[in-house]
C-alpha cells in the first residue's frame, strides 16, 4: 500500500509497550512501513474537556493523535452509549441494553469530536481505517467534514440479525452512517449477511448488489476473520517465562487433568454457564472428580458498570457453591482466578491445560481459541472445545463445537476431549494449525487493506475457509 494509513480506535495503542495487543502488532507493521497516524481516546479523564485540543506524539514516521475525554463524556459516550448500548445489543442481550436519547446524543458528538481532530493531519491521498462499534458513525462525520478519502470501517464484534438491530432507537441513523465508508468488514460471512439483510429491509431491494450496497456510494461489505500472529505468539511459547510457568503447572498437576477457560470478565463469554457445566460433569462423570481442575482466568473489565459487577459476583458464588459440593481436603474442582495474565503466562497456561474452554454466549471471533491452538505441542496438543455462537467457529471446525446454552451436550464435550485418543487430538490440531496460520493477522490486515484501496480487483467478500 503506497498511501499513508490513518487507524482511528476508541483505545489508543501503545506501540512500545511489549505487551501491545495483536491489533497494536499488526497495524503498527504497516504504519511503520509506511508512515502514518493512529487516533484515539488517550485513556484519559479529564474534569473539563476543550473541544478541539489533540495531543500529539510521534514514534518513528508514527505519529500517535490523542483526545482525552470530559467525565460527561467519558459517561455518555463509553459507558452508556457504546458498553451499555451497543456492546450489549450486538451480543445479543438485548434485555441489559439501556437506551437513552441523551448518550447517544452524546456518543454522536464524541464521533464528531473524533473526526475534527482527524482534519487537522488528514492528507489527500490517505487512506482511513476507522475501527469498531465506538465509532459507527465516524466515518459520516468526516464526509460532513468534506472528506474525499477512501474509508474502511471493520466491526471487532458480532452483528446481530435485523429484528436486534431494530431494538436501537434511531437505528437507522446508526446503520446507514456505515453507507458513507467504501469497505465495511465483519467478523464472519453471519454477520456480513446479518448486515446485508438489514440494508434490504430497512433500504430496500435495490440497495443491495451481491456483497455491496449503493447508496450514497458503493460500498463494499465484507467478512475478514481476524486471525493471530501465530509465529510471534508460538515464540512467546518458547520464551524461557511460559516454559518456566508450563513445566510448574505440569507439576503441579502431574496426577491431574488440567482444564482453562480465559476471558475478559464479560456476560458474552458464557462464563456461568460454563461453570455450570463444569459442575454438571463432574455430576455425571464421578471418575474425573479429584482428577480434573477447571482453572478459569477472568480479567477485570469496565467494572463500573452493573452488569459486570454482577456478573462478577454470580460468579463467585457459582464457583464457591461448585467447590463447596465436589471439592475435597487435597482438590478443588474450580480456581477462579480474577485478574489480568500476561502473554507468556498465559502461553505457558495454554501448554500445560488438556482442554481449552472457549464457549461464550456471543463473540466476534475469539483469539483465546487461536492462541490456545497455536501454543500446543503438535506431538501432544490439548483439545478446543468452542461454542458454535464465536465467530472463530465459522473457521475451526475440527474443534469440538458446542452449544453453551445446551448444558448436557457442553458436558458430553468435556468429556469426549479429555478421554480424546492421541491420533484424534494431533489430527483435528494439525488442521486448526494450518488454518489460523493462513488466516492470521497478517492475512487479515493485508486483505482489508487491499479491498479498500483496490475495489477493482477479484476478492472474495465472503471469505470461508
Ligand atoms: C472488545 C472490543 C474492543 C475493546 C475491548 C476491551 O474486544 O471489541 O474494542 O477495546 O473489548 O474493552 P474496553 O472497554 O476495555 O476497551
Amino acid at each position: 500500500m503506497s498511501s499513508r494509513l490513518v487507524v482511528i480506535s476508541n483505545r489508543l495503542a501503545d506501540l512500545n509497550k511489549p505487551a501491545a495487543g495483536g491489533l497494536a502488532i499488526a497495524l503498527g507493521g504497516v504504519l511503520r512501513s509506511g508512515g502514518g497516524v493512529w487516533l484515539g481516546w488517550s485513556g484519559n479523564i479529564v474534569p473539563y474537556q476543550d473541544e478541539n485540543s489533540v495531543a500529539c506524539t510521534t514514534v518513528g514516521n508514527v505519529d500517535f493523535l490523542s483526545i482525552d475525554l470530559d467525565e460527561g463524556e467519558h459517561q455518555g459516550y463509553y459507558k452508556n452509549y457504546a458498553n451499555g448500548t451497543l456492546w450489549p445489543l450486538l451480543h445479543q442481550r438485548v434485555d441489559i441494553a439501556v437506551f437513552d436519547s441523551s448518550s447517544e446524543k452524546i456518543y454522536r458528538s464524541v464521533n464528531k469530536r473524533f473526526a475534527h481532530a482527524l482534519l487537522s493531519v488528514l492528507r489527500e491521498d490517505d487512506v482511513i481505517w476507522i475501527h469498531d462499534y465506538h465509532l459507527i458513525p465516524l466515518a459520516e462525520e468526516l464526509r460532513a467534514a468534506g472528506v474525499m478519502n477512501r474509508i474502511g470501517f471493520f466491526l471487532h464484534t458480532p452483528l446481530p440479525p435485523p429484528a436486534t438491530l431494530s431494538v436501537l432507537p434511531n437505528h437507522e441513523w446508526l446503520l446507514s452512517s456505515l453507507f458513507a465508508c467504501d469497505l465495511v468488514g465483519f467478523q464472519s460471512n453471519e454477520d456480513r449477511v446479518n448486515f446485508l439483510s438489514y440494508v434490504q429491509i430497512y433500504f430496500g431491494d435495490e440497495a443491495v448488489d451481491g456483497s455491496t450496497v449503493t447508496r450514497r456510494r458503493r460500498t463494499i461489505v465484507g467478512s475478514f476473520p481476524i486471525g493471530i500472529d501465530v509465529d510471534s505468539f508460538q515464540a512467546v511459547a518458547q520464551s524461557p517465562a511460559a516454559q518456566a510457568m508450563c513445566a510448574g503447572m505440569r507439576e503441579e498437576y502431574s496426577k491431574r487433568k488440567l482444564l482453562i477457560g480465559v476471558d475478559r470478565l464479560d456476560y458474552s463469554k458464557g462464563i456461568p454457564q460454563r461453570i455450570r457445566s463444569f459442575g454438571a460433569f463432574l455430576h455425571s462423570f464421578r471418575e474425573f472428580r479429584r482428577s480434573a481442575t477447571l482453572i478459569q482466568i477472568a480479567s477485570p473489565s469496565r467494572d463500573d458498570i452493573n452488569a459486570y459487577a454482577e456478573i462478577q459476583r454470580e460468579l463467585e458464588s457459582l464457583c464457591g457453591s461448585i467447590n463447596g459440593d465436589f471439592g475435597e481436603l487435597d482438590w478443588m474442582p474450580i480456581r477462579y482466578i480474577h485478574k489480568t495474565l500476561n502473554q507468556d503466562e498465559l502461553a505457558g497456561l495454554y501448554q500445560a491445560a488438556k482442554v481449552a474452554l472457549v464457549t461464550p454466549l456471543r463473540d466476534g471471533m475469539n483469539l483465546v481459541a487461536k492462541e490456545f491452538i497455536a501454543a500446543q505441542n503438535p506431538y501432544k496438543p490439548g483439545v478446543l472445545v468452542l461454542s458454535k455462537f464465536a465467530g472463530a467457529a465459522e473457521q475451526m471446525r475440527e474443534a469440538l463445537i458446542v452449544n453453551p446454552y445446551d448444558t448436557e451436550s457442553t458436558v458430553h464435550a468435556i468429556h469426549r476431549a479429555l478421554v480424546m485418543p492421541l491420533h484424534e487430538r494431533q489430527e483435528r490440531h494439525r488442521a486448526l494449525l494450518a488454518t489460523i496460520k493462513r488466516y492470521d493477522l497478517h492475512w487479515w490486515c493485508k486483505g482489508f487493506l487491499h479491498a479498500l484501496t483496490r475495489p477493482e480487483s477479484k476478492h472474495d467478500y465472503s471469505i470461508k475457509s
